[in-house]
Parts: C-alpha cells; structure tokens; sequence
C-alpha cells in the first residue's frame, strides 16, 4: 500500500519494504495500523469488519490476500475466532507468521501460501470469508468469488472491500483509472451482480471513499514530513514517482473518478 511500484503488481517487493520502521510509520499515519499492509483497511474499519461479520470465539476465519495479516489477524485478536490465512508471497507470509508468534496467536492461526483463485481447502470449510482490497489487485475476480463460496458454509457470511472506478465514466476517465488506480482496478459490471452470480446475498453496502482519501492524505504528508529519511531510503526519483502516484489517486477521487466500497453478503 503504502509504496508499491506504480501498477506493477511487485506485492513481494511491497512486502520487503512495508517491514522497514519508516515506512511502518507512514502506515501508522495512514491507517492506525503497523502490519505492513498494502491495502487501505484503517484500524476502525477492523472494528466494523468485526460487527458485520459478527465474529466470535468459534467463528473460522478465511482471510484471502491476507498479506502480512493485515487485518486477518487483528480480527482474530479482538474476537477471539480462529483465522486461517492465505497469499501467495512467501515473504508476506512470513510476517504474518512472526506477528502471530509476538502476539501469542500461534493457536489461533493457519498460514497457508495459495490462490483465491483455487483454494486448497474443502467445500464448506469456513462461516467467515474476508478479503482487503484483494478484488483490485487480480484479474479473476468472478473465480475467487466462486471459491470463496464453494469452501464457504451455507449460512456464512462475507466482507471485502475493493476500489473500483465510478460508474458512468467516460472512456478517457475510465482509462486514468486504469492508469493510476490498483493493477485490477476494473471490473466489468458491477460488483452486487458478481456476487449473486457467484451464489451470495449482498446485505451490507458501503461507501468508504472518503476514509480512502484521508488515508491518502494522511500518507503524502508523512512522505512531505520524512522526505529526506525517504530520499536515503528510496531515491530521490523513486520517491517522488511514489509520491505522484499517490497525488494521482487523490486527484481521482476528488473528481469523483475511483471509489473504495465495502460489500457484506451472506452465501445463498
Ligand atoms: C492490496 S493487497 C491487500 C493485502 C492485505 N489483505 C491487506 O489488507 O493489507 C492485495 C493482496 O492480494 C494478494 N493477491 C493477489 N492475487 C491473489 C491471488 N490470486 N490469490 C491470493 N492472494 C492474491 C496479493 O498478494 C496482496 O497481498
């Protein structure tokens, strides 16, 4: 999240980086959180993933793109339920696991490296699924919905969020989108008709862009704030394409071009 190479899906090379102190405290700025997640979860948002998914002691967790354990294993923390996690980045993974251990969770947690897109698990295995901003930053959107439902119990239920672009752009706006947004940002149709096609219920909605753009914000001061600790770490022209980057995105939200949205939904 908070420096990935500009639409190029180095989530490994993210990772690397996302475990530096300085940038820990550009993601503490910009979220509440110190994980070294790339998506734009903010701490809060952990509190209303918790609500909406009614987790507790019991509940087994399945959290896709779980990176580092950004919020997979926060969730597990404040609810008690038990998280299986999974991504492919062995690097990622490896965070996840040595924060599991520093948190006391190692009974409460499964690291697994796979594919949303092919789970190596067994039809009706988990009553929670949730995945941060996973859905942008892949292809086969439809595919992981459909898995997701097949290792999901009949009455579980299911949060994500994902940043897409408005509806009714134009063809040029579209393609600044697809530019300047996360490496899968488009979608073709909407996200409500993905998930009825992929047998779940939508039963929660929300608009989270304005929480987005403060966390941008939040993130291209502390970049202004610790730029010359930055320079040393990344370069100057590194730094200030990560910068841009990021100002792009804003730039796109104000024009009401690129949204974030969290979706609830029940399995049906
Ligand atoms: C924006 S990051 C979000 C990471 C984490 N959930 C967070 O909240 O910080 C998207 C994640 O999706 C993962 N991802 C992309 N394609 C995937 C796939 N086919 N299966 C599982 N994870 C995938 C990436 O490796 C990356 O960790």
């Amino acid at each position: 999240m908070i420096f990935d190479k500009n639409n190029c899906c180095d989530f490994a090379g993210s990772y690397d980086l996302s475990r530096l102190p300085l940038i820990k405290k550009l993601e503490q700025a910009a979220l509440d959180s110190d994980y070294g997640g790339p998506s734009w979860t903010t701490r809060k948002q952990v509190d209303a993933i918790i609500e909406s998914l009614a987790l507790h002691s019991g509940s087994r967790l399945l959290d896709i793109g779980s990176g580092a354990g950004w919020p997979g294993l926060l969730l597990a923390k404040l609810s008690q339920c038990d998280v299986t996690l999974l991504d492919i980045p062995l690097n990622a993974l490896q965070q996840a696991v040595e924060r599991a251990g520093e948190d006391a969770m190692t009974g409460q947690v499964d690291i697994v490296s796979g594919s949303g897109t092919s789970l190596p698990f067994l039809d009706r295995s988990f009553d929670r699924i949730s995945h941060s901003d996973v859905l942008c930053c892949l292809a086969e959107k439809m595919e992981l919905l459909q898995e997701s439902r097949r290792v999901a119990r009949d009455d579980a239920r299911m949060h994500f969020s994902v940043i897409l672009p408005a509806t009714d752009l134009s063809q040029s706006e579209y393609d600044e989108v697809l530019e300047s947004g996360p490496p899968f940002v488009g979608v073709d149709g909407s996200y409500a008709d993905l998930l009825r096609g992929s047998g779940w219920q939508v039963t929660e909605y929300q608009d989270v862009t304005a929480d987005y753009r403060d966390s941008l914000q939040r993130l291209v001061d502390g970049i202004q704030s610790n730029e010359s600790e930055l320079i040393q770490l990344l370069g100057a022209a590194d730094l200030a394409s990560k910068r841009q980057h990021r100002e792009d995105q804003i730039g796109l939200i104000e024009r009401g071009l690129m949204r974030r949205e969290t979706f609830a939904a029940t399995a049906i």
